[in-house]
């Protein structure tokens, strides 16, 4: 069976006290069996987090830069991260490309850094509001697959999560339904078959993102391709997510 996943994002949220006190109490929470929690957290906290608690939350990263060190002023590369014990990294979340225009070649570059340096990218990809209005986010969302990560080989791109977040969807409080989520997602795995193969598309975990929470987590991740979520808003509030992966939301 497919890996089950539920990660928070915590974005730029929560004080050194609050990530402290939030994760102690991520860390006590038993998940259904087989559903993995992860935890991307401001770097600032990172090491903290590693160090201080038990490693039932895996810890990873909102961002890197791809070269591991030089004249980057401000940046945290992949090779710090993971000398620091970082296990994950998100690559592509729709705010560094709205804020920060991170394009698909630069994404690539990332994604290339991360599993260099043995961290498990959870790259994001998903269309905004006008792309999905004029029909073409089927195109547009493979396109940033096919300039991010589908230059990589079967086993690299055997150690990627996907995470599918339609940017109208993410901190709006509108969140796709399950058909138009699981049209996506299932579009995704047809095209990791046809680049890769049957097995490496049965194998690959493809979250969904974008406002979920527990009123609309279990039809979400009933879907046969959608495989957990990634969490903003929800990931901040111990119940809300004690209940993403709790057995009431997940009927494995
Ligand atoms: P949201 O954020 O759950 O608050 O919509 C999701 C995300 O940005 O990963």
């Amino acid at each position: 069976m497919r890996r089950k996943i539920v990660a928070g994002n915590w974005k730029m949220n929560l004080n050194a006290d609050e990530a402290r006190d939030l994760f102690a109490q991520f860390v006590t929470i038993a998940p259904a069996p087989k559903v993995e929690m992860y935890v991307f957290a401001p770097s600032l906290y990172l090491d903290r987090l590693i160090t201080g608690y038990p490693s039932v939350v895996k810890v990873g990263a909102q961002n890197a830069w791809y070269e591991d060190r030089g004249a980057m002023t401000g940046e945290i590369s992949m090779w710090q991260l993971s000398e620091l014990g970082v296990k994950a990294v998100l690559i592509g979340h729709s705010e560094r490309r709205m804020y920060f225009n991170e394009d698909n070649a630069l994404l690539r570059k990332k994604v290339d850094a991360a599993l260099l340096n043995g961290l498990e990218p959870f790259f994001c990809c998903g269309e905004t509001r006008e792309i999905r209005e004029s029909g073409n986010y089927l195109d547009f969302i493979r396109t940033q697959l096919e300039e991010s990560v589908f230059h990589l080989d079967r086993n690299a791109f055997c150690k990627i999560v996907i995470a599918y977040e339609p940017v109208w969807a993410i901190g709006t409080g509108l969140t796709a339904t399950s058909g138009q989520a699981e049209e996506v997602h299932a579009a995704i795995r047809s095209w990791i078959e046809q680049q890769y193969d049957a097995e490496t598309a049965t194998n690959t975990v493809i979250l969904y993102g974008g406002s979920c929470n527990p009123g609309n987590a279990q039809s979400l991740f009933a879907c046969e391709n959608i495989d957990g979520g990634l969490i903003g808003g929800a990931s901040l509030k111990l119940d809300d997510f004690s209940k993403l992966v709790s057995e009431e939301v997940w009927t494995i």
